[in-house]
């Protein structure tokens, strides 16, 4: 029986009967398993060389029940054969990259994506021999035309963090097509509610879970999801490189993607009122928000999300200094770095981002952006916040 994503959150990946008769999936908080004769070990080793999945747990770095019910969970709701979890989004992205690429391998990045996974592509990845391609989002002729011999692997972001750009999934998958490439598509700004990269033809989807998957801001989490094919290999990499979460915050991430559904229902219906608010307001100079027709994405936008998601950037019209005045006038939200979660969350996107004006430029980041990240207010509060900081300026 297939079940609706409302559903899957609650169930998918939860023994029905679970140890003492809990309701709930317990933490295994333990570092190892132990086995009760020699007998046990060979049986376990004969499942694990024939990849068994039904085999048991033998070391915290390479499984743990807990983790695992979580994974399960977030490969149903993204329509997935496997979802691996890892201790943050970007461990999860270094992973998968240092996985799929080798020695004299090309990658393809769109830019204007996460400037920590910019920045692993940029600095980090050409020190293995891995150079990279940088290639606007909306420009799939630049994309096909960056593709070369040695090229495997394509990444993206969608929405991108944080001017929300889209990218088009299907049309990159067709011109990734007949190529030995993976897609991977960081969609931690959609969730698997607003959108299923896998659907339009992508190979790997990954998650910062710390964002909506946890959605309390009170875990780190990253998540990769795909094949079981390609992640057999990523998790070898990951028993390797060690980049383990803690079955605490896979217990966290489980309680959170319970409510997942909700959560993003009323993030879409709040982040369309507020954008659709502030593009009226005359004290703000530009909103970015997928679900505003004056968006460069709406169309690719409407035809492949269900939802626009939880995140709004703007500009005020001013500059870094009355931008700051309004962020300080806010009431409701906190401010600092993170999105997806029940607060809401502002930042001044440049100032967090470095104190170097010149860097803050070169990254595209105008002193006046403000991405604002609602959680699960009443949007009626939240507007009223942003309207009496906004009439201060
Ligand atoms: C789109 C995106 N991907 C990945 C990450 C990294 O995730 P984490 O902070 O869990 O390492 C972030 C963090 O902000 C992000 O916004």
């Amino acid at each position: 029986m297939s079940y609706q994503l409302a559903t899957q959150a609650v169930h998918a990946g939860e023994e029905k009967r679970k140890p003492y008769g809990a309701l709930t999936t317990p933490i295994v908080q333990t570092s190892t398993y132990t086995f009760t004769n020699t007998a046990e070990i060979l049986e376990f080793m004969q499942k694990k060389a024939a990849n068994d999945p039904q085999r048991r747990d033998e070391y915290g770095r390479y499984s743990n029940p807990t983790q695992t019910s979580a994974e399960r969970k977030i490969a149903a709701l993204e329509g997935g054969e496997r979802a691996l979890l890892f201790a943050s989004g970007m461990n999860a992205i270094t992973t998968t990259l240092l996985t799929l690429l080798s020695h004299g391998d090309h990658l393809v990045m769109v830019t204007g994506i996460y400037h920590r996974t910019y920045d692993f592509a940029n600095r980090f990845l050409p020190r293995w021999g891995i150079t990279t391609t940088f290639v606007p989002i909306d420009d799939p002729d630049a994309l096909a035309a960056a593709i070369r011999p040695n090229t495997r692997v394509i990444f993206s972001e969608t929405p991108t963090n944080p001017y929300l750009r889209v990218m088009d999934l299907a049309r990159t998958a067709e011109i990734a097509t007949g190529y030995d490439i993976i897609t991977v598509i960081d969609s931690t700004f959609a969730t698997p509610i607003n959108l299923q990269p896998l659907k339009y033809g992508s190979d790997l989807v990954i998650h910062s879970g710390t964002k909506y998957l946890g959605g309390h801001n009170d875990l780190l989490s990253g998540v990769v999801i795909g094949a079981d094919e390609i992640l057999t290999k990523i998790e070898a990499a990951r028993g390797v490189l060690g980049g383990v979460g803690s079955p605490h915050d896979a217990y966290l991430l489980l309680r959170g993607l319970k409510t997942l559904v909700l959560r993003v229902e009323r993030q879409n219906e709040t982040g369309q009122r507020v954008a659709q608010f502030l593009e009226r307001h005359p004290a703000v100079h530009r909103v970015y928000y997928p679900g505003l027709t004056s968006h460069p994405d709406y169309e690719i936008a409407r035809r492949q999300m269900s939802g626009f998601g939880g995140v709004v950037s703007f500009e005020i019209d001013g500059d870094e200094k009355k931008t700051s005045l309004f962020i300080d006038r806010l009431c409701l939200p906190y401010i600092g770095p993170t999105l997806g979660g029940v607060e809401s969350v502002v930042q001044q996107q440049a100032l967090l981002f470095s104190i170097d004006p010149q860097e803050r430029r070169q990254a595209g980041l105008s002193d006046n952006l403000v991405r604002l990240a609602l959680g699960i207010e009443n949007a009626a509060d939240l507007i009223a916040d942003l309207d009496q900081a906004l009439a201060a300026l």
